[in-house]
């Protein structure tokens, strides 16, 4: 058994307030409050000194440049993501550290381990592979994979190469795929056949199929995960076995430029288009590498579990370039939690001795509801560091997973931050604290996070307002949207100017700093997790040509979080049906995925709507959430309200 810490309670006002102990702040690379005042004194000497611990083919000459709209970390400094993740380990002799655990859902398949060598071996390859198929430095590669290793070795071949890695999560629908890719302007696609989810064989390659058909995509890279055969069309689609078989086990990385792209991903804005969000290299990889070594406590011999997918930022950060770059091993997990039972999780933590396990609130509670004795049935005294993403998390979800699957003995580490900054942003060092249920934490050392009202002004300690990073911005901040910069300054500076960041989260802060986010204010919903704008579930149903007008809104919701419940207003001579509802169900599915499923589908003779035929969504998400409606004296069709009261339900699931 690992040992226990004593935890001391210290705050007299909340009620869960948890403090390192002292072999915690021992451990920890940073356990001296001074560091957020030394910080905070000069960010840019803070992230500097930093920089300096990863490898650089030239030196920066000015760590921080400002102009509006435009900022650089890191200028005139050559660097690459891979090398820092695989060939810096193995020059200063940890290439035979295991780097990469993979373990398949099928229980009869054996994990597999790859070195930081063999890891570097099948990256060169497969970088080697697409330099043969003419992909250069700048050319965007989309990667539509499930979780096997090569969604890993795949976004590092490309940042070997410097060739811009576009990731769509593999449960995203073909239509998805398809307006990302001719977004993002992608010739290459890497794909699989399938993979395995709750004990079945999921096919993927028709999906990429009819996603890239009739878009600018030249060539289709296909991993084999199946045993079944698949078609593949000739001159266009490539098996990944036979680009990677004869290629020399070398290749040079390319040294980028600091501020070079080194991926676009994108996420929902409030409108139905998502936005590609770029990221550079060389500030990424430094705020990458510190948040992931300072917040999770990385050391040497950890076996370290992000259980998010390669789809989203939490992927691209945490089980790929965070943990790689300081040299501890990541596991990458193919299946869902219930496969083939809810222990899945807390065998694998048993299997490979899991030190750090970082997951979603959503995981957690539904957790907690399969009752105690699925993980009580596991050794998971390797556990050394709990970390929680993506969503607010509620009191009792929280002291759960401290209690019973740290064991009272690991912080939880809250970490707030978004698709667009890249890294983690605000949340408590683990050996600083406080650990507080519903409370991140302060902003991390060289991150200036402040509350204000909506004119501007800092609200006081303890009020809600609006949370705003202040320049000099982080490192891995976003430098942009792909193709859309007129967007990118409205959507985060038209708020308060070139020189703070809107996060779009509502938020408060205590005197000492800690911040507790309260949700976004603006009309994207996190659900399971995920984020998900109304406006794109809205223009979904509004493909299906039974539909003649729809609102989104979203609704709180026991185990996700948020769900999207939709407004659905059908054709003269449509009459609501089960039917309908299957296919309205279905016209989401294909056009976002799963994850974009209305939770509810009430069919309305008549929205509220204001004088000037603008759609009041506030009325719906008060009728959705059984609160007072409010005002209804501008509105146009006020008895709307009262028809609609009858025929929504509350979710009390
Ligand atoms: C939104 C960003 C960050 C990677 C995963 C989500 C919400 C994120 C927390 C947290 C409360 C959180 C915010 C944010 N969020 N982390 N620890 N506590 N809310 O990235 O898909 O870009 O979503 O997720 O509302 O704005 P994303």
């Amino acid at each position: 058994m690992a040992e226990l810490v004593n935890w001391v309670r210290k705050d007299p006002i909340e009620e869960n307030v948890f403090w390192p102990s002292d072999d915690l702040k021992e451990r920890s690379w940073v356990s001296d409050e001074s560091i957020y005042e030394q910080a905070k004194a000069d960010p840019e000497a803070f992230w500097a000194k930093h920089a300096e611990e990863l490898h650089w083919f030239k030196k920066w000459d000015k760590a921080y440049e400002f102009s509006p709209h435009n900022y650089k970390w890191f200028g005139g400094g050559k660097i690459n993501l891979s090398y820092n993740s695989l060939d810096r380990h193995i020059k200063e002799g940890r290439g035979d550290r295991i780097a990469l655990i993979w373990e398949p859902e099928p229980i009869n398949e054996p994990a597999l381990k790859l070195t930081y060598s063999e890891l570097h071996k099948r990256v060169c390859k497969f970088a080697n592979a697409l330099k043969e198929l003419g992909v250069r430095k700048g050319d965007s590669i989309g990667i539509y994979l499930p979780m096997i290793p090569e969604a890993v070795i795949a976004m590092q071949a490309c940042a070997r190469i410097g060739a811009p890695h576009s990731v769509v999560f593999s449960a995203f629908s073909p239509e998805s795929l398809r307006d990302r890719m001719i977004d993002a302007k992608a010739k290459v696609v890497i794909t699989a056949d399938g993979y395995y989810r709750r004990g079945k064989a999921i096919r993927l390659k028709q999906n990429a199929d009819n996603g890239t058909a009739g878009t600018p995509v030249e060539k289709l890279i296909v991993v084999k995960r199946l045993q079944e055969d698949t078609p593949m069309t000739p001159g266009r689609d490539l098996w990944y076995h036979d680009v990677v078989a004869d290629q020399p086990e070398t290749c040079p990385a390319e040294e980028m430029d600091s501020e070079d792209l080194s991926f676009l991903l994108y996420t929902s804005g409030t409108t139905g288009k998502p936005k590609g969000i770029m990221h550079t290299t060389g500030g990424y990889a430094v705020q990458a590498h510190l948040t992931a070594k300072w917040n999770f406590d990385l050391h040497e011999g950890d076996v370290y579990w992000c259980t998010a997918d390669v789809g989203w930022i939490t992927g691209h950060t945490y089980i790929n370039y965070g943990p790689l770059m300081n040299g501890v091993t990541t596991l990458v997990y193919e299946g869902s939690p219930d496969t083939p039972d809810y222990g899945r999780f807390w065998s694998i933590i048993e299997k490979h001795k899991v030190t750090q396990l970082y997951t979603a609130p959503t995981a957690i509670r539904m957790f907690v509801k399969q009752g105690d004795d699925w993980p009580n049935k596991h050794d998971l005294s390797s556990l050394r560091l709990l970390g929680t993403v993506g969503e607010p998390i509620n009191v009792d979800a929280w002291l759960w997973y401290f209690n019973v699957i740290g064991g009272g003995r690991c912080p939880i580490i809250d970490t707030w931050w978004q698709t667009e900054t890249g890294a983690n942003m605000v949340n408590s060092l683990p050996g600083i604290g406080p650990f507080v249920p519903t409370v991140a934490g302060r902003s991390f050392p060289g991150i200036l996070g402040h509350i204000l009202d909506s004119g501007g002004s800092p609200v006081p300690a303890g009020e809600g307002g609006y949370l705003a990073i202040y320049s000099p911005f982080p490192p891995a901040l976003t430098r942009g949207i792909y193709g859309d910069m007129e967007r990118f300054a409205k959507q985060y500076f038209a708020e308060y100017g070139p020189e703070r960041y809107f996060t779009s989260d509502g938020a408060r802060m205590d005197e000492a700093g800690n911040i507790r986010i309260t949700g976004r204010v603006d009309d994207v919903m996190n659900v399971a997790g995920h984020r998900l704008a109304t406006a794109e579930v809205e223009s979904a149903l509004a493909q299906n040509d039974k539909v003649s007008e729809v609102a989104v809104v979203s609704r709180p919701h026991d185990l996700k979080g948020e769900v999207p419940v939709a407004f659905v207003l059908l054709r003269a001579g449509v009459e609501p049906s089960e039917d309908i509802r299957k296919e309205l169900m279905a016209t989401v599915n294909s056009v976002i995925g799963p994850t974009g499923r209305p939770d509810e589908i009430v069919f309305a003779h008549d929205v509220p709507k204001t004088r000037s035929g603008k759609i009041m969504r506030r009325v719906l998400k008060a009728l959705v959430r059984n609160e007072p409606v409010g005002d209804l004296t501008t509105l146009q069709n006020p008895e709307s309200v009262e028809h609609l009261k009858d025929q929504v339900g509350y979710g009390e699931s």
